[in-house]
């Protein structure tokens, strides 16, 4: 207490133009200080060229919001085979099929989401058609197993799969769980505004599904 009290008092005795440089000089490092933080916090646009490999690795659309899901069998859609099966699997994806045209030259680019989309689309059409002994059906395997891991989607499921409760015979199925999700109608929405853009010539560049075949 004496210790703290005899330095105000020789604080109080300091000339008045010393504590003003000390005040300016305390704003001044937290301006510096702000500066810094807000840097760091928001750091300035890196440019791509969008050339090759110089591009974010994400579309540049930000952040996705969260959206909960529903998780259960949609018994009306996405039949497996037939008419409807098939016009509803090949318009699963956004107007350019899930394509962009990015950066001043126009660098055509994909989204992961809608191979992943694709690929699935694909395995189904195997199995109303009958395998077509392609490469692209193990790629699609390969792709779609990596993003499943990906997605690292933890959420609880009442009882695991594969185990049996005693006395039932059902095991889960995992129906109307509810999952945190990113809101891929976001992502939907930006490919159409995209897509409006396009040339003729760039529509037909991106490549266009095969009819059904019946
Ligand atoms: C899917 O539909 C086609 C045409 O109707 C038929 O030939 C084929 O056998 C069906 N596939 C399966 C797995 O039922």
């Amino acid at each position: 207490m004496k210790q703290e009290a005899s330095l105000f008092t020789r604080l109080a005795r300091l000339p008045a133009r010393t504590l003003v440089v000390v005040f300016v000089l305390s704003v001044g490092v937290n301006i510096v200080a702000l500066l810094v933080q807000y840097r760091v916090k928001f750091p300035p646009a890196k440019h791509y060229t969008y050339l090759h490999h110089d591009h974010p690795r994400h579309i540049p659309m930000g952040e996705l919001r969260t959206v909960n899901m529903d998780f259960h069998d949609d018994i009306e859609h996405y039949p497996l085979n037939g008419t409807q099966g098939w016009a509803e699997w090949n318009n699963m994806h956004p107007p350019g099929r899930g394509a962009l045209y990015l950066g001043e030259s126009y660098w055509p680019y994909q989204v992961s989401m809608w191979h992943q989309i694709h690929c699935l689309g694909h395995l189904r059409a195997l199995i109303a058609n009958g395998d077509d002994g392609s490469e692209h059906t193990e790629h699609c395997f390969h792709y779609l197993r990596k993003a499943l891991l990906c997605g690292g989607d933890t959420t609880l499921e009442e009882v695991g799969q594969g185990t049996v409760l005693e006395g039932q015979r059902q095991t889960a199925t995992g129906e109307h769980i509810v999952h945190t999700c990113k809101d891929w109608s976001q992502v939907y929405e930006w490919h159409a505004e995209e897509h409006e853009k396009w040339t003729p010539e760039m529509e037909q560049r991106i490549y266009k599904p095969a009819p059904p075949v019946d």
